[in-house]
């Protein structure tokens, strides 16, 4: 006898969730409130920590920043939820202990298959308006954010499922309405998960690195080597304007790139249309822009090898063997790239200059990590 009235409460139960799923259940099954989420919303907004000599952060207007958009971004970024098998999240290949990068030249999706080209480094891109992942097809981080879902060769999932995952779970739906102010389980939608992973994006700010303190804080000296690699690194301190590294060129600012798109002519190919990945002249369909790539940050560049958008290159040794040549000559490589003289000890100077960009307050920032851990 118990047990029939126990089977039957679960086929009632049953009958409800299901009705409720297309909202138009018989009588008696008051979807509406089922559909509604109980939880305060009471948005506190709040402001990028950067120093000033950074440009201006990119927030777009519909998407401020706020305590609890930012706590279920980071919730959405490590939940592996987002992806088909619940095997792998955002983190997976982006590791904040290897500045956000995963180690690999080429990085292994759900489905055991490798992607052509290299994870980027996820930090400082507040500040970038030269659009996004190594070829700039994306504009905004919103935007970037929706393709690693449904992409074959990263999570492989369908938005339909993740929002009915979401909508689904126990706290979501609580999480989206601090965040949104969203009233229905059924208003959560792939557009507010992405909004609010892009939110935790924009507050992963790295400024705090030993080149940071000794040149904005006087906190501390360079070494000799440091001093030597840095006026080898910017085209400003060249005694030998004929004959020097120029790296600054594209790597400058304070943050270390301008998001501007080059052939820094690693690629040994015939002519513009033998590149095996086009870059960005695969997005523009200018032939021109054929092999150009995004030069990133340098930033924390210590921690991100393998190194260029195929992982091609294992340390900083062979990236700097690579520019002393000069490239390979290919016609729109760029004027910048051109053969230098690179001694043992200039090697060793730039790549001492290069890992004072080391920031590790910042992969240790505890509001960055994991927060299922
Ligand atoms: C399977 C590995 C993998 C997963 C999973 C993955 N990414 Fe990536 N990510 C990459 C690769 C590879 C690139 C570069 C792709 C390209 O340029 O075409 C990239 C690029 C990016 C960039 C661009 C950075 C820049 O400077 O332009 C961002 C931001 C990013 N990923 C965020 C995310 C988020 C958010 C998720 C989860 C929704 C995610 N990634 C999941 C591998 C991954
Ligand atoms: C003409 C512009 C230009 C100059 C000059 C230049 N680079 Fe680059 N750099 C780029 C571009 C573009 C990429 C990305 C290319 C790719 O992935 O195909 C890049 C990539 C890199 C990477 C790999 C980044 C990563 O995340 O994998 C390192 C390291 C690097 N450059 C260091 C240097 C150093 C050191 C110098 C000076 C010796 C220098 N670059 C000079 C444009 C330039």
């Amino acid at each position: 006898m118990k047990i029939k009235i126990l089977s039957l409460l679960a086929l009632a139960a049953l009958l409800v969730v299901s009705a409720c799923k297309d909202d138009q259940g018989p009588s008696g099954c008051n979807c509406t409130e089922n559909d509604l989420i109980e939880a305060v919303y009471d948005p506190q907004p709040i402001e990028l920590d950067y120093p000033e000599r950074f440009p201006k952060p990119i927030i777009p207007e519909d998407n401020p920043m706020t305590a609890a958009g930012v706590a279920l971004g980071r919730n959405l970024f490590y939940d592996p939820i987002l992806s088909s098998d619940s095997t792998m999240s955002c983190a997976s290949c982006h590791n904040p202990q290897l500045s956000f990068t995963d180690g690999q030249a080429n990085s292994e999706g759900v489905l055991g298959m490798r992607g052509k080209r290299s994870s980027m480094a996820i930090f400082n891109l507040a500040f970038n308006a030269n659009g996004f992942f190594w070829d700039g097809r994306a504009a905004t981080l919103e935007a970037q954010a929706l393709a690693p879902v449904e992409d074959h060769l990263e999570l492989n999932e369908s938005w339909d499922n993740v929002e009915e995952k979401l909508r689904q779970h126990p706290e979501y739906p609580a999480l989206f309405r601090q965040a949104f102010g969203i009233e229905r389980k059924s208003e959560l939608t792939r557009e507010l998960a992405v909004k609010a992973i892009a939110q935790f994006e924009r507050t992963l700010i790295s400024y705090n690195s030993r080149f940071d303190k000794v040149v904005w804080e006087q906190q501390g000296w360079p070494t000799d080597a440091e001093q030597r690699g840095r006026d080898l690194f910017f085209v400003e301190f060249a005694t030998n304007t004929n004959d020097h590294p120029g790296c600054s060129h594209c790597h400058g600012s304070a943050l270390f790139t301008e998001n501007r798109y080059f052939n820094n002519g690693i690629s040994n190919v015939n002519d513009l249309n033998g590149f095996p990945d086009k870059g960005l002249g695969g997005i523009t369909g200018n032939i021109y822009d054929n092999g150009k790539f995004r030069a990133p940050s340098l930033r924390n560049i210590e921690l991100t090898a393998p190194y260029m958008h195929d992982g091609r290159f294992n340390t900083l040794e062979e990236v700097l063997d690579h520019y002393a040549t000069g490239g390979h000559g290919v016609i729109n490589e760029d004027a910048n790239i051109q053969p230098f003289t690179l001694t043992e000890q200039n090697k060793q100077d730039l790549i001492s200059f290069l890992k004072m960009l080391t920031d590790t307050t910042y992969i240790n920032n505890p509001a960055f990590q994991n927060p299922f851990e």
